[in-house]
């Protein structure tokens, strides 16, 4: 349906086209600058140059010479990409335009909208992103021995939308190659633990269909009313793809998590998860991966069982994780930890499970149905998540102890950004330098947008682009 050619695009387009491939449609990724912080008990925190990137399936891969999209709602259009070579030839993949996918950073902060509005209509965005260095690799963050905090502001997320703060081992430069040049500065190489089948795998045209398993340590999988952080680690072929998480409304705690609850989830509050080693070096073997909250000036520590278990441990995976021995537990999530994982970000619902495993059942207090995202569509249509100040490094450097002396290196100035400090709920849209996808519109009853859409999100003149259902959206 997007087959129409369009023919009102700017003329500058041309000249920046002269490199053939899947290859970026601008010499401007345009990704937005979010400020991170590296840290160290000795030196405090040293304000990292990073940004984070959309992933490359929210992207318009379309024809070298035109508008027509390489991409069908089940993969490629084979006659244009029957190959990576000849792929490579006929396409060319664009910048992202941040707004209309749902992301605004500012400074430190980063807000994901589930849902993206246009002339009055939503339709769904559910962006994923990831960090990217100034070298234009992904940062590859090393915390075997350390730790990583941000603050989060959850508190419109309902029953069902997950706000995801997590890493998977991807390559650093996403799979960059000859025909995919743009690698890491336009989102491929995803993998994680439920080893995805995707149309490319580490940057590369994937026709065969073969899946990408790594390793992924879930430091936050949450809304309001419920959240885990899990471990999932791999074998080369395969993933614990449940994991040993822990969630404290499923271990008993159910006045933990929630508005007004222990941690309250109606306002921010700073995370903490800590990855400790056998001999507390940052080339030891993990063994526990702590958690602690800030809130209201506050630290918070971990919900605790009835059983006494406040922290992911190996007898603790061991007892609770079948699969914990065959993927070989916290060792193998430390060395992945160890050698540097990527930091993503997304803001998902869930179409067929409704997030139950989440929230719902023994996991949380939502109802099994709360979580269909036709109804958090139509009660929640602004639901979002914002991450900000993210700092990492040396165990106790990350955050200040908001009672007193004796924390790390609180000495730090640097660090003294905490939750109270930083409510800043108003967001402003980032304005990107792309130009070239402005003209991408879309004609009277093409689709713009749905779940997995990566054609344009503009309708022609006339027409509006309207929700049909989570999947498609159509210009009426
Ligand atoms: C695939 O691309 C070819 C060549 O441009 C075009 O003729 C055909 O209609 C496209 N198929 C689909 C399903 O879009
Ligand atoms: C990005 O999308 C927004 C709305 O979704 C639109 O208003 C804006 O003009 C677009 N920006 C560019 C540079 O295309
Ligand atoms: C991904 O691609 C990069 C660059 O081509 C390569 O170095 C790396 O080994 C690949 N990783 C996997 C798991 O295939
Ligand atoms: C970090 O702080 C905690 C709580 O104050 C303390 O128990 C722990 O020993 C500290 N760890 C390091 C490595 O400084």
């Amino acid at each position: 349906m997007s087959s129409t050619r369009v023919s009102i695009i700017g003329t500058g387009l041309a000249l920046l086209r002269l490199i053939q491939a899947q290859q970026p449609a601008t010499s401007d990724p345009g990704n937005p600058a979010l400020t991170t912080w590296k840290c160290s008990t000795a030196g405090g925190c040293v304000q990292q140059d990073t940004s984070v990137v959309l992933d490359w399936g929210f992207r318009w891969i379309h024809t070298a010479g035109g508008y027509e999209s390489c991409t069908t709602s089940s993969g490629v259009n084979t006659t244009l990409c029957p190959d990576e070579a000849t792929c490579a030839q006929n396409c060319v993949i664009e910048a992202a335009n941040y707004t209309s996918a749902g992301v605004s950073v500012s400074g430190d902060s980063l807000t994901m909208q589930q849902y993206v509005e246009s002339n009055g209509v939503y339709s769904n965005a559910s962006p994923r992103l990831y960090l990217l260095g100034a070298d234009g690799d992904y940062v590859m963050m090393q915390l075997l021995g350390g730790e990583l905090s941000f603050d989060v502001d959850m508190s419109t997320l309902p029953c069902g939308e997950n706000g995801a703060l997590y890493l998977s081992e991807m390559s650093a430069t996403g799979g960059r190659n000859e025909y995919n040049t743009g690698g890491a500065q336009y989102g491929s190489g995803y993998c994680d633990a439920q080893c995805p089948v995707e149309t490319w795998k580490n940057g590369t045209l994937n026709p065969t269909g073969q899946s990408y398993c790594c390793n992924e340590m879930d430091i936050l999988e949450a809304n309001s009313m419920a959240n885990a952080y899990t471990p999932h680690p791999c074998s080369t072929t395969d993933c614990d793809k449940g994991g040993c998480g822990f969630n404290p409304y499923a271990q008993g705690v159910t006045n933990y998590w929630g508005p007004g609850d222990t941690v309250d989830t109606s306002k921010p509050f700073t995370i903490t998860t800590q990855f400790i080693t056998n001999d507390g070096t940052k080339t030891g073997t993990l063994i526990e991966i702590r958690r602690q909250y800030i809130q209201n000036g506050k630290i918070i520590p971990n919900a605790k069982s009835s059983s006494g278990v406040d922290s992911i441990t190996q007898s603790w995976c061991e007892s609770s994780d079948g699969s914990a021995a065959t993927f070989g537990g916290l060792t193998t999530m430390g060395q992945a930890l160890g050698r540097g994982m990527v930091l993503i970000f997304s803001i998902w619902n869930d179409g067929s499970q409704y997030m139950n495993w989440l929230d719902s059942g023994s996991s949380g207090p939502c109802s099994s149905t709360a979580g269909n995202p036709a109804t958090i569509l139509a009660q929640d249509p602004t639901t979002h998540v914002i991450f900000s100040n993210i700092r990492w490094g040396d165990i106790n450097s990350t955050y200040t102890n908001p009672g007193g002396p004796g924390t790390g290196s609180s000495s730090s100035s640097t660090i003294v950004k905490t939750t109270a400090s930083h409510q800043t709920t108003t967001t402003k849209p980032t304005t990107t330098t792309t130009t070239t996808s402005v003209g991408a519109t879309q004609t009277h009853w093409g689709q713009c947008g749905g779940q997995g859409w990566t054609g344009p999100t503009a309708c022609a003149s006339g027409t509006t682009c309207q929700v049909q259902n989570p999947y498609y959206s159509q210009c009426l």
